[in-house]
């Protein structure tokens, strides 16, 4: 695995990315590209001068020809999302955008892991893996990683335990479909049920409502979201670049021994050097599984209007 990683798209989220990959000293060359190529500079610019201050990286704005040699590129070019529009609107645009980067990369080389960020991610991911004639397991979106970092954050306060301490996941599309799998979530390694046995009950449905309308909130106010999904850019970088072998939830093909078809969704899956190492499907009740057959659906769905 090279040291070298590629952003492409240079917006609020790819130079956040960047940012925090720089932070964490994961990597010693990040090389951002844009159309716009005066943004990236500028944004290259301003990151390099943060470098002398945090640890030691090479920044700067390229072109495709840098990133042949990248370990991972980072797509997160693609059309934005405003205010209440859902991410599934703009999988059109996106695509095209997607289509023409994922051209471009592989023109060049490109050989590594390609970590799609665009949404909607888990159509863009699909939409990358055709495009990109990589096997499934290198071309991964960050999916639900986001959603269930927030389900994570939003029990954590509730109980008011570190984040750390509370496991569960978010799976299905990242979007209005997803489910959130109670099934899944542990706080202290204990069920959810037992840990707060005490308490009064939890409204689930307004929890995985709160989680699931968060980024509409969050692009309300700021006009786009940034930091969290950054955040999770980095964190799969992380578990790619040290072979962590951690599981996350992440947008992938489907096993097809999984029945949730052949659409990209976000499923617990082993996250290494080789990419998606394996898929882990949690234990479901029968109404989780519904839900994510619904979302899968609603995935394939939509991937069938962008006819492409
Ligand atoms: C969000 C965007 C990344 O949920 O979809 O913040």
């Amino acid at each position: 695995m090279t040291h070298r990683i590629a952003i492409i798209g240079a917006g609020h989220v790819g130079a956040t990315a960047a940012y925090a990959l720089m932070l964490r000293a994961l990597v010693r060359e990040i090389v951002l590209i844009d159309a716009n190529q005066e943004l990236a500079e500028a944004e290259a610019a301003d990151l390099a001068d943060a470098d002398a201050l945090a640890r030691p990286a090479r920044i700067w704005a390229g072109d495709y020809a840098d990133a042949a040699s990248a370990g991972i590129a980072v797509l997160t070019a693609g059309a934005a999302t405003h205010g209440d529009e859902s991410r599934l609107s703009v999988a059109s645009r996106s695509a095209a955008i997607v289509e023409q980067c994922v051209a471009s990369l592989m023109d060049n080389g490109f050989d590594g892991i390609l970590l799609v960020a665009a949404n909607p991610v888990d159509l863009m991911a699909q939409v990358a893996l055709r495009a990109s004639g990589l096997p499934p397991e290198r071309v991964i979106g960050t999916g639900t990683l986001l959603d269930s970092a927030r389900l994570r954050q939003t029990l954590a306060e509730r109980f008011d335990v570190a984040p750390s301490a509370v496991e569960g996941f978010v799976l299905g599309e990242h979007g209005d479909s997803e489910v959130a799998v109670f099934s899944t979530i542990r706080v202290g390694g204990l069920p959810l049920d037992t840990f707060a046995a005490a308490e009064p009950p939890l409204d689930r449905a307004a929890i995985a409502t709160e989680v699931r309308e968060a980024g509409y909130r969050i692009a309300t106010g700021k006009g786009y979201t940034s930091f969290g999904i950054a955040t999770a850019i980095v964190r799969i970088c992380e578990a790619v670049l040290r072979d962590e072998r951690s599981v996350l939830p992440v947008s992938t093909m489907p096993a097809d021994d999984s029945g949730f078809g052949g659409t990209y969704m976000s499923l617990p899956c082993l996250v290494g050097a080789g990419g998606i190492e394996r898929q882990v499907l949690p234990e479901l009740t029968d109404e989780e599984r519904d839900a994510l057959k619904r979302s899968s659906k609603a995935l394939e769905d939509a991937m069938e209007g962008m006819k492409r």
